[in-house]
């Protein structure tokens, strides 16, 4: 019989967290948004990595660049969310300034209140940036290795395509506060076990009994072909423009975990980035951007028409005990899934519960990936029991 190696406290327990922050997310890359947000030279974005805050910007001359974002002086935080950056970078604070290098420029009466300074030791601190699969990724530590290296071994298991071709559909952007901790969210993210039973309505599309599955390093890799009775009519029933030619063997859904918060979901007709981001031991925000077909928007009508009536009479709520508003009688999948995680993440803080057998096969990936969450803390110097 399989085991869990995780228990109900490491998901319940602050110094656990703590940990987590220290060693897995503030020593990671970190996916902080897509190409796009950093099309044009002079803009930045912000991004928080487990204790660090980082910004990601692109300067006057085009290049990508990162820093920590606090002020070499006291610590205040440089820049917000996301925007335009102007060629000099103030600290609201003391308005300390720095240049679009990082480079400490000028500060109010530097010669009376800092006698002899040496401004070059007061650069911002440098962050290693980067970009894969049309993701601008940041790490803390300047040293890291680079990110296609860090991902190389996944490039056989995501879609062959080129994402940063597709378009973001904005209208998909998915926002939400998960009352669980981090680890549910990814667990369940790559649980095979479920897939038939809990969204045995809603992912119906999808031969689960085919799927493909394992880690490269750190990293999941997933893919699953499509059903054979969405598969046989599938320019019909495809709710958008295909993305793969319909003969290709491959056409399918490959849903890797990007060690340790990332998500991503590319299948036959759409791209996203499933990003799982640590607020609290319980508490735990996950943002969904999509992106689809670069093609007219009639070309996305006439194919809505065209699968409406698949799609409305075969994906089912998981009860039919349950109103629409309940989320066992939504007939949405990721309704199922956060309903799920919640439950589970108020089993584990009863202490009359304990984690029972873990499904061999189907439950695999998700041992795997407690062991390397555990790896993370041990190098860390963190006592995992
Ligand atoms: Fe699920």
């Amino acid at each position: 019989m399989e085991n869990n190696i995780l228990t109900n406290k490491d998901y319940t327990c602050t110094k656990r967290f703590n940990a987590e922050m220290a060693h897995i997310f503030s020593n990671c890359w970190t996916f902080c948004g897509l190409v796009e947000d950093l099309q044009e030279n002079n803009r930045y974005l912000t991004v928080v990595a487990g204790l660090t805050s980082l910004v990601v910007l692109r300067d006057e001359q085009g290049e990508l660049k990162a820093f920590h974002n606090f002020c070499r002086h006291r610590g205040m935080k440089l820049l917000d969310g996301q925007g335009r950056l102007s060629a000099k970078i103030t600290c609201p604070y003391h308005d300390w300034t720095y240049d679009q290098s990082g480079n400490l420029k000028s500060l109010p009466k530097a010669k009376q209140e800092f006698e002899g300074l040496n401004k070059a030791c007061l650069s911002l601190k440098r962050a290693s940036v980067g970009i894969w699969r049309g993701m601008v990724w940041v790490h803390p530590d300047p040293n890291a290795v680079p990110v296609q290296q860090y991902f190389s071994g996944m490039g056989s298991h995501v879609a062959p395509y080129d994402v940063e071709a597709l378009v973001e559909a904005k209208e998909a952007l998915y926002e939400v506060t998960i009352n669980a901790n981090w680890k549910l969210v990814a667990e369940n993210y790559i649980d095979h076990y479920h897939l038939a039973q809990l969204h045995a309505g809603t992912l119906h599309m999808y031969d689960h009994k085919k799927a493909e599955f394992g880690f490269v390093d750190e990293h999941v890799f997933f893919w699953e072909p499509l059903a054979q009775a969405y598969y046989e009519n599938i320019d019909q029933h495809s709710p958008y423009p295909l993305l793969i030619d319909k003969n290709d063997k491959k056409m399918g859904a490959w849903v890797p975990l990007l060690f340790p918060n990332v998500g991503l979901a590319e299948s036959e007709s759409s791209w996203s980035v499933f990003h799982i981001m640590p607020l609290s031991v319980d508490q735990t925000k996950v943002v969904v951007r999509s992106k689809v077909k670069n093609c007219s928007s009639m070309a996305f009508i006439k194919q809505a028409t065209k699968s409406y009536t698949f799609w409305t009479s075969r994906v089912k709520a998981k009860s039919s005990q349950h109103e629409q508003s309940h989320a066992l009688g939504s007939g949405d999948f990721m309704q199922e899934d956060i309903f799920v995680c919640e439950q589970l993440q108020q089993s584990l803080s009863n202490p009359r519960f304990e984690f029972g057998p873990s499904a061999k096969g189907g439950e695999r990936l998700i041992r795997g990936f407690q062991q390397r969450v555990n790896a993370k803390l041990t190098q860390g110097g963190f006592n995992v029991r």
